[in-house]
């Protein structure tokens, strides 16, 4: 008879305490949801110096019946790295006071390159809702978790719900400005020689904005959906192109590929790798595919890291079905079944990594 481990008294805490740890987790998402919403950050940064709980109270105009709630929110914040306190001496009895830490820098809503908006897009009732019905959608036919849930598929929601377009694509540019600065700032060289480019599912344009105006003599497309880019304006260097990547890609040096493969499963990647290369020329004469996408397993990964890249491979099977990260061999695999000899894998945008693909 198999012996059954029976635990001790003091593990089986240790394990409640675990479980109650993961069950909560979702009141540090919507703590700081909470705290954009109510424009704390911004209440600091107004202020310029470390600020008391009462100044905030009074700046933030709260039902006085709930001001203890905002000091319990704080307590969130600050243990989860939101919102940082100066030590004070309890004997002078002082208020405690309050700084951003670069976190919330990052959450004040008019910084250059506010995250803001991609939080209230990852923490859209569109998105979040879905994950209550995952173990329906593990038994049912549906083909999305998303669809299980808001009835559509989300490609659908982002063309037909006006409300989900804005916090979608708020969201995808308020990413793309941090991205496009990280590579013109310091990986200028991915663009070296290029006359031309093409951002493929570029979405409202920013990238390819951003790299247009810091590089006047590459010629930048941005190509997307019709119903995303056909009320777009270019400029000199800087065009829209309404399109389908499973039939077609312009002809260019150079197409960028930000978060497109990981929408989807391997056999779709594969026809837009495929339409990629058709459009570019070779290696010597400058092709190349530039892609911006998770590279999950990556060396020396901190715990947090790694735990979101695993969210985000959820999430993209919440969203997409097929849609997945890939491992460095998922995605060598990928490139070599689409005819690409030579590629390079770099971390350096964060969890994220810049790949450069040559045919
Ligand atoms: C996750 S968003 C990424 C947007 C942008 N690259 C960024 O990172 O900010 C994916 C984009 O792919 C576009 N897309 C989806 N299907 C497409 C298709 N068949 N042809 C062209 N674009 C498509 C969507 O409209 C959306 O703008």
């Amino acid at each position: 008879m198999a012996s059954i481990h029976v635990e001790s008294a003091s593990e089986l805490l240790e394990a409640q305490a675990h479980v109650w740890n993961y069950s909560f987790n979702y009141i540090n998402c919507m703590s700081v949801k909470c705290a954009i919403q109510l424009g704390i950050p911004e209440i600091i940064h107004k202020h310029g110096q470390p600020i008391t709980l009462s100044q905030i109270v009074s700046a933030l105009g709260v039902n006085p019946n709930k001001a203890h709630g905002i000091h319990r929110l704080m307590r969130v914040l600050v243990h989860t790295g939101f919102f940082s306190q100066p030590k004070v001496s309890k004997i002078d009895h002082q208020e405690d006071k309050y700084f951003l830490t670069p976190s919330s820098r990052l959450l004040l809503k008019d910084a250059p390159f506010t995250a803001a908006p991609f939080v209230f897009l990852l923490l859209d009732p569109l998105v979040i809702n879905p994950f209550q019905s995952l173990s329906a959608w593990f038994k049912n036919d549906d083909s999305t978790l998303f669809e299980t849930t808001n009835g559509k598929k989300i490609w659908d929601c982002v063309a037909n719900e006006p409300k989900f377009k804005k916090t979608f694509y708020n969201g995808m540019v308020s990413d793309s400005q941090l991205v496009a600065r990280a590579l013109i700032e310091d990986h200028k060289e991915v663009f070296k020689g290029l006359k031309s480019l093409v951002d493929v599912g570029g979405g409202t344009g920013t990238m390819a904005e951003t790299i247009a105006k810091a590089f006047p003599k590459i010629h930048c497309t941005v190509f997307d959906l019709p119903h995303v880019v056909d009320n777009l304006q270019g400029t000199k260097n800087l065009a829209f192109h309404g399109g389908d990547m499973f039939k077609a890609i312009p002809s260019v040096d150079a197409v960028l590929l930000k978060w497109i493969l990981h929408d989807w499963g391997d056999e779709e990647s594969l026809k837009i790798l495929k339409r990629c290369r058709e459009a570019i020329p070779s290696k010597e004469m400058g092709g190349k595919v530039i892609i911006i996408d998770l590279v999950m397993g990556m060396e020396d990964q901190s715990e947090g890291a790694i735990e979101t890249q695993l969210c985000f491979d959820m999430t993209m099977m919440c969203l997409f079905n097929t849609g997945k990260e890939r491992s460095v061999e998922e995605w060598k695999k990928l490139f070599l079944e689409a005819g690409f000899t030579h590629s390079k894998i770099s971390p350096i945008l964060g969890l994220r990594s810049l790949i450069e693909l040559y045919p």
